[in-house]
């Protein structure tokens, strides 16, 4: 049966801090976040928003340019790990608000509930409710599934500057418009880790960054060769000898904390694959060097960390790969594009990597390539840890839905905020009604209880 993801909406907020103010405001060259790490803007929530609202936002935008009614919408999930409350699932609260667009009750039989698993949660929901379709349980109707969150990181830590915020929805049903899922190939790995976490109460994570880069890597790859595994085994992909199941996935999507993570991740997964093949021998000799291994290259990854020899010149293999034209052309048709968005707008967390498929679609689209029938490969990642890699192939009604994506104008007229208002909001420090935008045509959150009866209640209305 098919099934996948018919359209795709996005919220932003139009706050931003740029990277620029951010790195002089931090003592650091602007170059390390612009050119080492991908991040040219950061979107930020105004005071009275959260991701509640996002996710809403993103919803009605779904439902409106699709002329939706509710009772065509059997189910909404909302993933996030910017959880609101320990019980309350985020999409009651989503479904409160677009009430008072729709009438109440008038989602009275929309089930769902809230997803978590760091940045992975959002590709587990899609799967489970495109497997509520292929089970013939949705009777016609289509399922939404949003991911929404505020990526934010302690003042001053090295994670402060993968900060950022938004939601994607998506709609997905068995006529799908946009890109129709690939069968019995969705893979998964998961090891109970503790790369970033955030405890009870705690608003900021606690982050291990370079252990979490490697272990997303790791993991990523675990679930791909589980994935070329299905793929061959059910004959949705036949390899002729010397080539590596990358070669068939046209463009690749990868969750993007930071847009260059993609690019790292596009590095360590092509080593893999190409290691084993002919074509490795020429880009060796290219490099100049020979791939260097781990001095105990079964241990674990904090023994690889420290193995800082192995480190040092890994490092240097890499860059130097990266600057090949083997891995040149591989960057720029399969991966370059989806970065862009990670650019203007960082790291958001379980959208983030729902941001870069749209943002493929987009800037593809742009550049006049033709899409159709092209394999998408999305490679999700979320800490704690757990992968998810799965492919889909674009349907040839895309441009319907992609023609008219305009990432600036969707975002509308962006807002520089000086690295004092940045921190006001960053520390708490403004009242949920000393927000600096007015808002039109959108949910905003206008009160939240303090009461011992009523503590933590949230109040949104929509500003029309
Ligand atoms: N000019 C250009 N590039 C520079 C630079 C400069 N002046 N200084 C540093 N860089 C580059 C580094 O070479 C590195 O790129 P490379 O790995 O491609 O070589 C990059 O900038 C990052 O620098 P580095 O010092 O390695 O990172 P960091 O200590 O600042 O931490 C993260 C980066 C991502 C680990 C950190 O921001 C973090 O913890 N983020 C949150 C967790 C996260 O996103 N994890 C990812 C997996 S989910």
């Amino acid at each position: 049966m098919t099934v996948g993801i018919d359209d795709i909406a996005i919220y932003i907020p139009r706050l931003f801090v740029d990277a620029r103010d951010f790195a002089k405001a931090r003592g650091m060259d602007p170059d390390k976040l612009q050119r080492g790490l991908g991040i040219s803007q950061m979107a930020m929530v105004d005071t009275n928003q959260d991701p509640a609202c996002m996710a809403a936002n993103a919803c009605l935008k779904i439902m409106q340019k699709n002329d939706l009614s509710p009772n065509e919408v059997g189910r909404l999930y909302v993933a996030t790990e910017s959880s609101l409350d320990e019980s309350k699932a985020m999409n009651s609260y989503v479904i409160g608000m677009l009430e008072q667009v729709y009438g109440d009750d008038s989602f009275g039989h929309c089930g769902g509930i809230e997803c978590k698993f760091a940045c992975v949660s959002g590709s587990y929901a899609l799967y489970d409710n495109s497997n509520w379709i292929r089970a013939g349980e949705a009777e016609g109707k289509s399922a939404i599934v949003v991911v929404s969150d505020i990526a934010k990181y302690d003042l001053g830590s090295s994670g402060e500057y993968t900060q950022g915020a938004g939601a994607v929805a998506m709609l997905v049903n068995d006529r799908p418009r946009l890109l129709e899922f690939d069968p019995k190939v969705t893979a998964t790995s998961i090891k109970n880790e503790y790369d970033f976490y955030r405890p009870f109460g705690k608003e900021t994570p606690i982050v291990h960054g370079q252990y979490s880069n490697l272990l997303y890597l790791l993991q990523v790859k675990k679930a791909l060769m589980l994935y070329k595994e299905k793929a061959l085994s059910s004959g949705l992909i036949k390899l002729k000898a010397g080539e590596t199941i990358l070669d068939y996935i046209d463009f690749l999507n990868m969750h993007l904390p930071y847009s260059n993570m993609g690019k790292k991740a596009m590095a360590y997964l092509l080593r893999h694959e190409w290691r084993k093949l002919p074509r490795w021998k020429k880009v060796i000799e290219k490099i100049g060097m020979e791939e260097p291994v781990p001095k105990d290259p079964r241990g674990t990854i904090e023994s690889v960390l420290a193995d800082s020899e192995f480190m040092t010149k890994d490092h240097e293999f890499t860059k130097k790969f990266t600057k090949t034209e083997e891995f040149q052309e591989a960057y720029d048709s399969k991966l370059a594009s989806s970065l862009i968005a990670s650019q203007m707008i960082g790291n958001l967390y379980t959208a983030s990597l729902y941001l870069g498929f749209r943002s493929t679609l987009e800037f593809e689209f742009q550049k006049g390539t033709d899409l159709e029938e092209k394999r998408f490969g999305f490679g999700s990642y979320g800490s704690g840890s757990s992968a998810m890699v799965f492919s889909g192939v674009i349907k040839p009604t895309y441009k319907e839905i992609v023609r008219d994506m305009n990432l600036e104008s969707e975002i509308g007229n962006r807002v520089k905020l000086s690295l004092e208002e940045y921190e006001e909001i960053h520390e708490n420090k403004r009242g949920l009604k000393e927000n600096f935008l007015k808002s039109k045509k959108e949910f905003v959150l206008v009160d939240v209880k303090n009461t011992p009866e009523s503590s933590g209640e949230r109040r949104y209305v929509y500003n029309s």
